[in-house]
């Protein structure tokens, strides 16, 4: 297998990839053969489709402010990612791990490497489509195939792989299952990431920085040049094993409650909040379908203040009710309420899948499910297993 760059002149915004690719390889005397596969980085696909933003015209709303005082990021970045992305599921300073049509992604894609200063690139609208139209456009009468591809890192690994966003000409992943190991033994889970594998491979010669190679040609990869439908599969989040294993953070609420958020709000009225003047509303919807709503009750001696979820809690246990669907807690803080630990344990004592919906009363919501907010909890499951 050979792996061939090209070296480009600098795209900008708005040039034609395919017109600054073609003239690389033919100032360089390359031409495409039947079977060679055409790996091109992201952010040069990105850039060529004019998806470079000026951060000054950026105006980050209350929510991204608060996030970006989180995560240690540039509030005009951080509005700019919870555009781009469907959830952010967590972070650490100065990096956000977004999820995006299933993909996961550093900050959203959004890269400010390779960008002019005060600049970031986002990541390409289409990469499926932009994939299609670069191997139209250059295949000229040969069988190619097209990546586009990025950078990851592995969980715990220091360094960057390769990872196929989209493609078009041949099969992202070979089914490897139901092939035979050395000794004859049928492997059950084994899938080939081919497209992923490719990157990488690409990757030894395209290099991150100023080299000017952000595409290259693979040749001799044995990899079959097939109608395929250029979908890169995914998998859910629950059958992840880093997901899985680690847990998922609180993502943003995407609807089926506004009602009982509704009810939590106006619970906040309720609330007996003279010491702290912080006053919560918190609604619990049952299996049965009852809704059990309270404020907060604090107390001349501090310790004796309840959450307005326990308060909530309480009247449906006194009610005889054990079975819970979901809770909307509403704070009226600038960030969506967090429950305290206590209110945590007391919630997952009645089960571990119960929805959460954590609101302020601007409308910002975020929701996680009980488990999600106590990770290893204590329940009565470690009594049992005691005895
Ligand atoms: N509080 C709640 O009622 N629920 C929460 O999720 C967080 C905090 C209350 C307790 C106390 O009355 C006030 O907020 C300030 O700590």
């Amino acid at each position: 297998m050979q792996v061939l760059g090209i070296k480009t002149d600098l795209v900008r915004p708005g040039d034609d990839l395919v017109e600054f690719l073609v003239r690389a390889m033919n100032r360089s005397g390359q031409a495409f053969q039947d079977g060679d596969i055409l790996v091109v980085s992201e952010s040069i696909v990105a850039t060529s489709e004019g998806r470079v933003v000026d951060l000054d015209k950026i105006q980050p709303g209350d929510l991204a402010i608060s996030l970006a005082s989180q995560y240690k990021k540039d509030p005009r970045e951080m509005e700019l990612i919870l555009r781009e992305s469907d959830e952010i599921v967590g972070g650490i300073p100065g990096v956000v791990l977004t999820l995006n049509n299933g993909f996961l992604f550093p900050n959203a894609g959004i890269d400010n490497s390779n960008a002019p200063p005060g600049h970031v690139v986002l990541f390409p609208a289409d990469p499926k489509g932009s994939a299609i139209a670069i191997q139209e456009k250059m295949a000229n009468g040969k069988k190619i195939g097209v990546i586009i591809g990025d950078s990851r890192t592995h969980p715990l690994r220091l360094g960057c792989v390769g990872v196929a966003l989209a493609c078009s000409g041949l099969e992202a992943v070979e089914d490897a299952r139901g092939q035979k190991d050395l000794f004859g033994r049928e492997l059950k889970i084994t899938r080939k990431a081919i497209a992923d594998n490719l990157v990488s491979a690409a990757q030894i010669v395209m290099g991150e920085g100023d080299e000017g190679i952000p595409a290259a040609i693979i040749r001799d990869s044995g990899v079959p040049i097939k109608e395929a439908s250029g979908e890169i599969p995914t998998i859910p989040p629950a059958e992840c094993m880093y997901i899985g294993a680690l847990g998922i953070g609180p993502r943003p609420y995407a609807g089926g409650y506004d009602q009982l958020i509704e009810c939590a709000g106006q619970a906040i009225a309720m609330a007996y909040a003279p010491y702290s003047h912080f006053k919560v509303g918190a609604a619990l919807l049952t299996k049965k379908g009852n809704v059990y709503s309270a404020g907060n009750i604090e107390n001349a001696s501090t310790g004796a203040g309840i959450c307005a979820e326990r308060v909530a809690i309480s009247q449906a246990i006194a009610s005889g009710e054990r079975e819970f669907e979901a809770i909307a807690i509403v704070g009226d803080g600038c960030q969506p309420i967090s429950p305290c630990g206590i209110c945590r344990q007391s919630l997952i004592e009645f089960g571990e899948d119960i929805i959460v919906i954590m609101a302020n009363c601007k409308g910002d919501a975020l929701t996680a499910s009980s488990r999600d907010l106590l990770p290893r909890a204590f329940t009565g499951k470690w009594l049992e297993w005691i005895f």
